[in-house]
């Protein structure tokens, strides 16, 4: 029988202060770390909530100080007393610590279970170097940390509050199926064979973008879902096999119908979880502005270093390397840091732009700009003076800039000087993480095809977003020129939501599916039931879906979705905790009628 636990706990370990002096408390946790100093021993107390001191002395209880001395780390235990000053005991205020001014006296400890030595030291959390393979294999542990923890409240409280938001806006929470019918296309779906259906399989939904509209075709206007998404992508530190969406789809949508109801949930959850006020509306840009000024459909904007588009000015500039390219485009670097930024850290920015990673330029040109704005150095001898100075003068540059140009095709320009920019942003230090700066931003007006590897027209988002109005006679005349009615949600250079406005129409869906080449059989095939819906009456409508693994990430200052996903994948896809994924027995391929081919590599 355990005393302490009937009682049960009177505060969290973050909950006492100076007020609570004298108080008698019962406290349940983990030592997080234990001093022996002067005939007592000092413990930090650690639940889910924070951190409290706790004190043993032969002064307050022999028995329990006597019984305190094979606390060691980890150990889970209760303990009950008296609230006091620090101050009063000769000690001094922790102001690192939210209950430091204070410390409680135990008379009595319960020991509820012991712990080995971990593999690493929890109390550490942020000073912590072990290898993150380790940590993920003893995941249990590493969320013990008061970081993670901080970031796993942090989550919940983001989906409580998403739910209160959307619910209170009018919105429904609706479910829809995980297993779903395969369609090829888009992000790689996972595969689940079905044993009642021997040789057939389900997908793991992508997302439930079909379903959505259907709803919307049901008339259930006004739905959203916290729900899990599966894609067997290449993994990153911004990309899980499996991520939650909030997902929203609305009838008689527009954009603005959509983007309002976000940004209200943007601004409550800024403002109640982090206390910072966010103004709206949000600024927008056209997906061809941010293309032209950052070379991204996500830019941080943040900082600027804005490219200048140069290709006018250089078209007879008798340099064959701008002259001969499509785009010739500059960002000019201020004085105060080109100062210090010499011919060896050029040299390294021109090995990093011609990476494939980086886009892959041919080179990097550059200049250094004089007082009379003319140049010095490096692309300065291909350059007349007096052009030298009217580039300067586009560029907005002042003498003792450094001026970096890549010329080449559309996409190569806009890659290669985006990951210049970002490169400059962290080694300059153009953003400083403890000012907190939160750049929201929508980025509309996408193209609605791009072009596969293999030339053909592909959907940039899905085949059900729709062209915008005057552009629908262009769909097979000039897919290039088509833009959409999708938008994405961008925050500090990372994408945090993505959606459009659908096709309602069944004469413009028709012409798209013309433009993508598709047959009426593939049509058929892939979504049948979903053109069938549309001949009975779809209301317009729209939506968006918003990565909450990402908000969650960005609102905790974590660096990788691992902070924020209790138990997620490593790059390789593998929980390391569970020692998964792991091959199948005989027995249970052979219930689904599947058969082993040998692996890459492997002899038969
Ligand atoms: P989309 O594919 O853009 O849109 O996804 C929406 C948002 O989900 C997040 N996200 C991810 N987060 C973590 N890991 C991943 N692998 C991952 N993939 C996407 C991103 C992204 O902005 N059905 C459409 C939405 C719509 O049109 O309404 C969709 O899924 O933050
Ligand atoms: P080259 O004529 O190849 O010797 O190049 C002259 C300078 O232009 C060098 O500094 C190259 O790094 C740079 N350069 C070459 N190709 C490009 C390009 N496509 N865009 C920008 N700079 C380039």
């Amino acid at each position: 029988m355990s005393a302490l636990l009937d009682t049960g706990r009177t505060h969290s370990c973050n909950d006492l202060r100076i007020d609570h002096a004298g108080e008698r408390v019962v406290l349940f946790g983990w030592v997080n770390f234990r001093r022996d100093l002067g005939g007592r021993i000092f413990i930090d107390l650690r639940d889910r909530e924070g951190m409290t001191q706790v004190v043993f002395g032969p002064d307050v209880d022999a028995g329990t100080h006597e019984a305190a001395k094979v606390l060691r780390s980890e150990y889970c235990i209760g303990v009950a007393g008296k609230v006091v000053a620090r101050v009063e005991n000769e000690g001094e205020a922790n102001p690192n610590l939210a209950s430091g001014e204070i410390e409680v006296e135990v008379d009595t400890l319960e020991i509820f279970s012991r712990s080995e030595t971990p593999p690493f030291d929890i109390s550490k959390d942020d000073r912590l170097d072990t290898n993150e393979n380790l940590r993920l294999q003893y995941r249990y542990l590493d969320l013990r940390r008061p970081s993670f923890q901080r970031n796993f409240v942090l989550r919940s409280k983001v989906g409580t509050l998403t739910r209160t938001h959307l619910s209170e806006l009018g919105f429904l929470e609706l479910e829809t199926p995980y297993m779903v019918k395969y369609t090829p296309g888009g992000a790689r779906n996972f595969l689940v064979p079905s044993r009642l259906n021997p040789g057939t399989f389900y997908a793991l939904a992508e997302s439930p973008q079909i379903f959505k509209q259907l709803f919307m075709v049901s008339g259930l206007d006004k739905y959203f879902q916290i729900t899990r998404c599966f894609r067997d992508e290449d993994l990153r530190n911004d990309r899980q096999p499996e991520f939650t969406q909030i997902d929203v789809e609305l009838s008689f949508a527009t954009p603005e119908r959509v983007f309002s109801p976000m940004e209200s949930l943007m601004v409550r959850l800024w403002s109640e979880l982090l206390g910072t006020e966010i103004p709206t509306p949000f600024p927008r840009l056209t997906w061809a502005e941010a293309m032209a000024r950052y070379g991204s459909d996500k830019p941080d904007t943040r900082f600027g270093l804005e490219f200048a588009d140069l290709g006018a000015l250089t078209r007879d500039c008798g340099f064959a390397v701008f002259e001969g390219a499509d785009y010739v485009k500059g960002i000019c670097m201020p004085a105060e840091h080109a100062a210090g930024f010499g011919r060896a850290k050029i040299d390294k920015l021109t090995e990093f732009a011609k990476k494939r990673e980086s886009g892959g330029a041919k080179g990097l040109a550059w200049s250094r700009v004089e007082d009379d704005l003319g140049w010095k150095g490096g692309t300065a001898k291909f350059i007349a003076p007096e052009l030298q100075k009217q580039i300067s003068e586009e560029m907005g540059a002042t003498p003792g800039c450094l001026l970096l140009f890549v010329a080449d095709d559309f996409e190569t320009t806009h890659a290669v000087l985006n990951a210049i920019r970002l490169r400059l942003r962290d080694e300059l230090g153009l953003v400083d993480p403890a000012a907190k700066q939160w750049n929201f931003l929508w980025v509309t007006d996408f193209p609605l095809f791009e072009k596969s590897h293999d030339g053909r027209w592909v959907s940039s988002h899905h085949p059900f977003t729709s062209p915008r109005d005057e552009h629908v006679e262009h769909l097979i005349s000039d897919p290039a020129k088509v833009l959409a009615k999708a938008y994405d949600l961008v925050l500090n250079g990372n994408e945090v939501g993505g959606g459009s406005i659908r096709i309602h129409r069944s004469d413009v869906q028709a012409k798209v599916f013309e433009a993508l080449g598709m047959s009426d059989e593939e049509k058929r095939a892939k979504f049948g039931f979903l053109l069938d819906a549309f001949k009975y009456g779809p209301p317009p409508h729209g939506g968006i879906a918003l990565g909450l693994d990402r908000l969650a990430m960005l609102m905790s200052g974590a660096e990788s979705l691992r902070d924020v996903i209790a138990f997620p994948k490593t790059q390789r896809g593998q929980d390391l905790m569970t020692n998964c994924p792991t091959p199948a027995d005989d027995a249970q391929l052979a219930e689904l009628y599947i058969r082993h081919r040998p692996l890459p590599g492997a002899e038969d």
